[in-house]
């Protein structure tokens, strides 16, 4: 009998997570998983705040894991590595097209889909300033050298302006105060009245005195209206009617979700996939029994982080076996509303939320900020976070 086709777009926490948890039943399944992803290497982008702002913290053989080698281990008959791009998912021919990253674009059957493309920001994409500070994978072979060219920008800059005091924005803030010469001027913009806004208050408060120890200018009340470019240097142009020149702007707001493959059909107002609790993908003419499930950024779940990316792809490859084997019990995916969150300021503390508390600075040291969770990449790409 031919084997059944699984096909997952995306090679990230959602798409590795459930390739390892579909391969480890490939034989009852009688499967082969092909799994499609631009980049050979999985991007550990929870450390991205301390890796573009200081090039000697990490080797990037510890944040860029060569991903084909975590599937060695299974026959090639029942795994696949395309390195490549969908562009497109037919869902009458229930097939996907992909463009290799070399060779002709091809088209391939599936009988399951996992759409596990993610989401991207603004930095990533450098949209705002025509630069890339690469916060998540850019969608190409390319992170090494992006990643080289954002820590030259960021350790040669004088001056430097961040948009946005949420987590990314604050992490960043005292990774680069840590790491720049004395002289060079950081300011953090937030909308917000405090920075980390979504945190309980003595969470910003903490932050905010962590931060001006470190001689960061914090902004508060204040939103980035306009950046442009002037000869070497930016002009972020704030609605207070101030206008900063520094020689590097990062944004660090946004979320942009990585759809340009997908129907139309499948997505919210907001340009997410809509699926239900278990995760399948509900377009909108009703069909909602398509063999297609989603999972991760790129979902209109809310909550965009990566333990609750690698929840839903078990969930989603739970629900797939059960599709396939037409025996076992379907999963649901419930996100909760509970804030668990470390921030690190720095290598020596942080702030956060667990469980309703605000941890201890040296808590979040020690969960964190020594070493922002590298050690665990390796096992967030065997499956196993
Ligand atoms: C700076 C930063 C720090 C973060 N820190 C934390 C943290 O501390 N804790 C936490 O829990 N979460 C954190 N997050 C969130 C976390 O990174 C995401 O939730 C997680 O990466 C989502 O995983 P994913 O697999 O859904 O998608 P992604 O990681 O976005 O991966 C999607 C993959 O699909 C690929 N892809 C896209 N389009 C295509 C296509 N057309 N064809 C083939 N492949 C495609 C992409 O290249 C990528 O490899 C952080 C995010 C950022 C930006
Ligand atoms: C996602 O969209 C689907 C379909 O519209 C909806 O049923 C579901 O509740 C949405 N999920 C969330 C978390 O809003």
């Amino acid at each position: 009998m031919a084997p059944i086709n699984i096909v997952i777009i995306g090679a990230s926490a959602v798409g590795n997570t459930a390739a390892h948890a579909l391969l480890e039943d490939a034989q009852r399944l009688n499967a082969k998983i092909t799994l499609i992803n631009p980049s050979k290497t999985f991007f550990w982008n929870i450390a991205a705040p301390r890796i573009v702002a200081k090039p000697n913290a990490f080797r990037a053989d510890e944040y860029l894991l060569p991903i084909e080698k975590s599937f060695a281990k299974y026959p090639a008959t029942s795994f696949e590595f395309i390195l490549g791009t969908a562009t497109a998912i037919d869902t009458s021919s229930k097939t996907v097209s992909v463009t290799p990253a070399d060779g002709e674009a091809k088209t391939l059957s599936f009988d399951h889909l996992l759409i596990a493309s993610g989401a991207t920001t603004p930095s990533t994409t450098g949209e705002t300033t025509g630069f890339s500070i690469p916060f998540k994978p850019s969608g190409r072979d390319d992170l090494k050298e992006l990643i080289e060219a954002a820590q030259k920008k960021t350790t040669s800059a004088k001056n430097i302006v961040i948009g946005g005091a949420g987590p990314i924005g604050v992490e960043l803030a005292g990774e680069l105060a840590e790491a720049v010469d004395q002289g060079v001027s950081i300011t953090l913009v937030s909308a917000t009245d405090r920075v980390l806004h979504t945190l309980k208050s003595s969470a910003s408060s903490a932050a905010e005195d962590q931060l001006k120890k470190k001689n960061v200018k914090v902004l508060t009340s204040t939103r980035v209206i306009g950046v442009e470019s002037s000869g070497d240097s930016w002009v972020v142009s704030l609605d207070s009617g101030e206008k900063l020149t520094t020689d590097l702007y990062i944004p660090t707001t946004g979320s942009i979700p990585n759809n340009a493959f997908i129907p139309e059909s499948f997505l919210g107002p907001d340009g997410w996939v809509k699926v239900d609790k278990q995760l399948r993908v509900q377009p909108a003419d009703g069909s909602s029994s398509l063999p297609i499930y989603a999972a991760g950024d790129i979902t209109n779940n809310s909550m965009r982080l990566g333990m609750k990316a690698v929840e839903q792809a078990r969930i989603a490859a739970n629900n797939i076996k059960v599709d396939v084997l037409h025996s076992g019990e379907r999963k649901s995916y419930h996100q909760g509303d509970s804030v668990m969150m470390v921030v690190p300021i720095g290598e020596a503390g942080g702030t956060g939320q667990v469980f309703g508390f605000v941890p201890f600075s040296f808590m979040v040291r020690m969960i964190k900020s020594k070493d922002f969770f590298v050690p665990k990449a390796p096992l967030w790409l065997a499956g196993k976070a």
